[in-house]
């Protein structure tokens, strides 16, 4: 079977092939430009998806041998995302589904995310804990099967992704975060400043907003609009780094201490993150549990991803008409 998937919910336009279980192509363009006004311009990416998809497609093919008529199911990202950006990979799906007679298949971004270790040779098991860290969600997922998903714990605020991008911002050092955040830090001391880590009883949840508001704080009270010395800034991202990874491991824990799995996948845009990567793997150890982090290609929005899942779906016996809209939540029907 040859699966088609297509992401467009975001900065990143990627088209993807699986046939017949292989991964043949995963082609990502990444929309760069938008750094220059310090985040992501929704009109702008809405465009770029519009210019590149086509090409991304035909290479795609290539790269596969294969021919658009070769493709069994068309998968695309239905959300959660920029309306804009995701209207054009989903419209674009059905209208190639619909004129080559192809069953179509909305997926969840989210879905596709904590799927996302499959893609690598050594495969999660199931039940796995799921710490799904992107740009627009955090949440701490146990996975039973493709079909089974219950939710442990999401944030109340921002999401972590989020908080390295808003703090990025506070330190001038631009956009996306994550990375510039992670660069800095490697310089830093990360015991220099003792940032907060939200503690919320009796629950799974995160928040990163106050942890935010604290950093915030501490670049008012010491540089009051003046320029950081680079010394500081290194230690402010190594300490601000810290209380996001402890914040993050320390629900994980708790979830690992309760629930029995056999596996645990940290997913998502953050999951670049080599502080946060090493963490989990060192809980892996302590539990004693295998730990499938994806690589980089598969960590950051990608198309293989979504003709994963959107072949998990298939396979499920689930397909979507082609007036699917595009959805902003997470789809109910699996997540308990
Ligand atoms: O999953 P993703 O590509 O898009 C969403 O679905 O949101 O995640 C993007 C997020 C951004 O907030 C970016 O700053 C963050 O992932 N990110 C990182 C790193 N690389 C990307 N955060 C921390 N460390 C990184 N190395
Ligand atoms: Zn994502």
């Amino acid at each position: 079977m040859n699966v088609l998937g297509i992401e467009s919910s975001c900065d990143e336009t990627s088209v993807a092939v699986i046939s017949d279980d292989k991964l043949t192509a995963n082609l990502i363009s990444s929309q760069d430009f938008h750094s220059k006004y310090g985040g992501v311009v929704p009109e702008l990416s809405s465009r770029a998806h519009l210019q590149i998809v086509i090409p991304l497609l035909k290479d795609a093919l290539a790269k596969s041998n294969l021919e658009l008529k070769d493709i069994d199911i068309i998968c695309a990202t239905a959300g959660p995302g920029l309306i804009g950006a995701l209207l054009v990979g989903l419209t674009f799906a059905k209208g190639l589904a619909y004129s080559l007679n192809k069953k179509f298949i909305a997926v969840n971004h989210i879905e596709g995310h904590i799927f996302s270790g499959f893609l690598m040779e050594e495969k999660p098991e199931f039940p796995f804990l799921a710490l799904v860290v992107s740009g627009g969600h955090t949440l701490l997922l146990l996975v039973k099967d493709f079909m089974n998903i219950k939710k442990l714990g999401s944030t109340v605020d921002d999401a972590a992704g989020e908080a390295f991008d808003k703090v990025s911002k506070m330190l001038g050092l631009g956009y996306p975060g994550g990375p510039k955040i992670q660069q800095f830090a490697l310089r830093g001391n990360e015991d220099k400043i003792n940032f907060p880590v939200a503690d919320l009883r009796n629950s799974f949840n995160f928040s990163f907003s106050g942890l935010k508001t604290s950093v915030l704080r501490y670049i008012q009270k010491n540089f009051s609009g003046e320029k950081i010395p680079e010394n500081d800034l290194n230690d402010i991202a190594a300490s601000f780094q810290k209380a996001v990874v402890k914040a993050l491991i320390k629900n994980a824990e708790k979830a690992l201490s309760e629930f029995e799995v056999k596996s645990i996948c940290l997913v998502g845009g953050v999951a670049a993150n080599k502080s946060l990567r090493n963490a989990v793997i060192i809980l892996g150890e302590r539990f004693n549990k295998k730990v499938v982090i994806p690589g980089m290609e598969f960590c950051g929005d990608n198309a293989a991803m979504i003709a994963f899942r959107g072949q998990k779906l298939f396979e499920n016996g689930i397909t979507s008409s082609l007036d699917a809209s595009p959805f902003p939540g997470l789809s109910d029907d699996i997540f308990s």
